[in-house]
């Protein structure tokens, strides 16, 4: 199965790990990105909320959007080898959208008094959908701007999945709306002293007795100066939208084994095909594993019942009977068999040409540079073939359509 996410890392420009909140998009973008740098593609993560110690192993210790790199010889250090460095670099979005900004306002003069704005400061990052547009925005500058052989994308912990898809076109939709536009040119009437939004009018002096009424001109203020960027933003939204459609952007969706993320996904998954854009394959990720160690290796259990411990917050006590072990053992066994439930569920669920990577829980959260390489080494696996005959039919992976 997971020759699939071999395949698409080899022929796709872009891929763009997607799904609910929490499910290890950040981390799975990451261990794609040591995958690709295993089979010798020079690629870019862009990565928009690592941990702590993923974005320490990664090397991104400053949060801004220089780009590092992990050399082929940093790689070796951890025992790695790999056929090319690999890029990474957080998505800020303050910053492309301050060069958004500045690339589409007619001179400096205007786009100095956009950035200057305050209503610009304050409101560029938390402007609904703002994160979201920027973050695609970004992809596209570095799609036309660098020559990687593939950019993977980590998409931000949006409160629903689909914000990203939505944010471009509602941001053409708000730029591009007469009614929008009818009130800023009343907007342009106020500054030569006419118009409804004049500071004599009906409206303005309604608006007056109340406090808001100054950030209510002054946000409009900022809408007239920002006016001037629309056609930009407008053709940004759709040249990004054209970009997420192409032949060499796949997406993939990420789900955890629960039916809230994997609802959410599925979701996403329909609302791709209708946006024909590519479902390149789905990540089922933390699936816990069927173990027997509880019963052949008490103290690999007994370490691993003190993580659950830890993790929790409590104190283990001394020393965790047999009875506790196998406890463990029983819970983990049904934990297990429920999520290869949910796997066989989801399979069937998204049918059988689509791919459906499962990604194990691991022990301990994947921060590091062995641990993405043994993630990548799960996700992109391909069997070796048993005798020099090729498989059935049946289980040959699906071909996906390559630009190249
Ligand atoms: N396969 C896995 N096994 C164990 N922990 C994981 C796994 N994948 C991700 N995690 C952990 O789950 C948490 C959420 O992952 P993250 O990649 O930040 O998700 P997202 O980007 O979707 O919000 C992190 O603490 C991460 O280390
Ligand atoms: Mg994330």
């Amino acid at each position: 199965m997971s020759q699939a996410l071999h395949n698409l890392i080899d022929a796709k420009r872009v891929l763009v790990c997607v799904g609910a909140g929490g499910v290890g998009k950040t981390t799975i973008s990451a261990a794609i990105g040591v995958a690709a740098a295993m089979q010798g593609r020079r690629a870019l993560v862009l990565t928009v909320d690592p941990a702590r110690r993923l974005a320490d192993a990664l090397g991104i210790a400053a949060f801004d959007e220089h780009i590092q790199t992990l050399s082929v010889e940093t790689f070796a250090q951890h025992g790695i080898t790999v056929g090319a460095p690999l890029d990474v670099a957080m998505l800020d979005i303050k910053s492309t959208f301050d060069r958004t900004v500045t690339r589409l306002a007619p001179d400096d003069a205007t786009s100095q008094s956009i950035l200057d704005n305050r209503f610009y400061q304050q409101g560029s990052t938390v402007l609904t959908g703002s994160q979201e547009y920027m973050a695609m925005a970004r992809l596209y500058e570095v799609v036309t701007e660098t020559s990687y052989d593939l950019i993977v994308l980590d998409t931000p912990p949006s409160a629903h999945a689909l914000d990203f898809l939505d944010a471009p076109q509602r941001m053409i939709d708000l730029f591009g709306s007469s009614a929008f536009r009818m009130l800023l040119r009343s907007l342009q009437r106020s500054n030569e002293g006419t118009g409804m939004f004049s500071k004599r009018s009906l409206v303005m002096r309604g608006l007056g007795r109340f406090t808001s009424a100054e950030s209510f001109t002054g946000l409009l203020e900022f809408f007239g100066l920002l006016s001037s960027t629309f056609d930009g933003f407008i053709q940004t939204g759709e040249d990004v939208m054209a970009l997420l459609r192409s032949r060499r952007t796949a997406f993939l969706v990420v789900s955890a084994c629960d039916e809230t993320s994997t609802r959410e996904g599925l979701f996403l998954n329909t609302r791709l095909v209708q946006e024909q854009m590519e479902v390149g394959g789905w990540v089922l990720n933390r699936v816990q594993a069927y173990s027997d160690a509880a019963l052949t290796q008490p103290d690999a259990t007994r370490a691993a019942l003190r993580d659950t411990f830890d993790s929790a917050g409590l104190t283990l006590p001394t020393a965790p009977s047999m009875e506790t072990i196998l406890h463990v053992a029983t819970v983990l066994g049904q934990m297990a068999a429920r999520d290869h439930t949910h796997l066989a569920q989801l399979r069937e669920r998204v049918g059988a040409d689509q791919a459906v990577v499962s990604v194990p829980r691991s022990r301990h959260e994947p921060t590091h540079l062995t641990e993405l390489t043994a993630l990548a080494q799960i996700l992109t696996y391909v069997a070796p073939a048993a005798t020099p005959t090729p498989p059935p039919a049946a289980t040959e992976p699906r071909p996906h359509p390559s630009a190249r």
